[in-house]
C-alpha cells in the first residue's frame, strides 16, 4: 500500500478517535439505568434476540484476529482495531448483563451459552484486505439496522432500559460504519475500478456472520426472523445508503464476476 494512502488512513483514524473520545464514550456501569430494570416483566422474544446478538458479538476474538492479521502492520488500521475491539467488547457484555440482571438468564446459563458459541470459529468470508474492509462497512451498517429494529421493539413493548442499551450500541455501530465508509472512499480515490469491482462483489454476496456461525438451524432461523432483514430491507436500508454515502449509484457497479462462482463458501 502506498504511503499517501497510509497517511490518509491515519488522518481518518484520528478524526474517528477524537469523535469517539469526545462524544461517544459510555460506561456499562454508569450509563445504563439498571435500577429502572423491571425484573417482573420478562419477554421471551426480546431475551432470545438479546442472547442471539450477544452471541454474534462474542466472536470478537475471531474478528480481531482477522483484522490484525490483515491490517496489523498498518498503524492507523491496527490502532483502529484496538479501539474498535474495546467498543465491541462492551456490546456483548452489556447484553449479557441485561439478561442476567433482568433475571431472564442465570450466570450458569450464560457461561454455558458462551461455551457453545465460542466452540465455533468465525472464518473471514473474503480473501483480500480491501474486500474485508468493504465487508466490515456492510456488516457494521447491517448491525446498526438490526439494533435499530430491536430498539423500536423494546420501546413498543415498554422495555426502556433495553431500548437504551440498543441506542448506545447502535450509535457505536453507526460510527464504525462511517469510519469504514471513509476508508472505502479513500480506496476509491486510489483505485476506482478495482474498488468498484470489490464493492459490487461484496454487496452481491454479503451474508450476516451469524448465518454461518450460530450453532444450529433453529438459531439461524430465529436470528433472521428477529432481524427483520430480508432482500428488500437489505437493498433499501443497507445497499442504497452505502452507495449514497460513497457518492455512487448502482450503475457505477460492474457486473458479477465470472469465476469462481461463489467465493463465500
Ligand atoms: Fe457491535
Ligand atoms: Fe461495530
Amino acid at each position: 500500500m502506498n504511503r499517501e494512502l497510509r497517511e490518509s488512513f491515519h488522518r481518518e483514524y484520528m478524526t474517528f478517535f477524537e469523535n469517539a473520545e469526545r462524544t461517544r464514550r459510555w460506561s456499562l456501569f454508569n450509563d445504563v439505568d439498571w435500577n429502572a430494570l423491571d425484573t417482573a416483566r420478562p419477554d421471551d422474544t426480546l431475551a432470545t434476540n438479546a442472547e442471539t446478538f450477544c452471541g454474534v458479538e462474542m466472536f470478537l476474538p475471531d474478528y480481531l484476529n482477522t483484522h490484525l492479521e490483515l491490517f496489523g502492520r498498518d498503524y492507523a488500521q491496527a490502532w483502529f482495531a484496538a479501539n474498535w475491539g474495546y467498543e465491541e467488547s462492551k456490546h456483548s457484555l452489556v447484553l449479557r448483563e441485561y439478561l442476567r440482571r433482568s433475571g431472564q438468564r442465570t450466570e450458569e446459563q450464560l457461561h454455558d451459552y458462551a461455551d457453545t458459541v465460542l466452540a465455533q470459529r468465525w472464518e473471514r468470508p473474503y480473501a483480500s484486505p480491501r474486500e474485508m474492509l468493504i465487508y466490515g462497512m456492510i456488516q457494521e451498517l447491517t448491525t446498526f439496522v438490526v439494533y435499530r429494529s430491536q430498539r423500536t421493539l423494546a420501546i413498543d413493548t415498554g422495555h426502556e432500559v433495553l431500548a437504551d442499551i440498543y441506542r448506545l450500541i447502535g450509535r457505536d455501530e453507526m460510527a464504525h460504519t462511517k469510519f469504514y465508509q471513509h476508508m472505502v472512499a479513500l480506496h476509491l480515490d486510489d483505485d476506482r475500478a478495482g474498488t468498484l469491482a470489490d464493492l459490487a462483489h461484496v454487496l452481491r454476496t454479503f451474508r450476516m456472520p451469524a448465518e454461518q456461525l450460530l450453532p444450529n438451524a433453529d438459531a439461524r432461523a430465529e436470528l433472521m426472523r428477529s432481524t427483520g432483514i430480508n432482500a428488500q430491507v437489505y437493498l433499501r436500508d443497507i445497499v442504497a445508503p452505502t452507495l449514497s454515502a460513497l457518492h455512487l449509484t448502482r450503475h457505477d457497479l460492474p457486473g458479477p464476476r465470472q469465476s469462481p462462482p461463489d467465493r463465500m463458501r
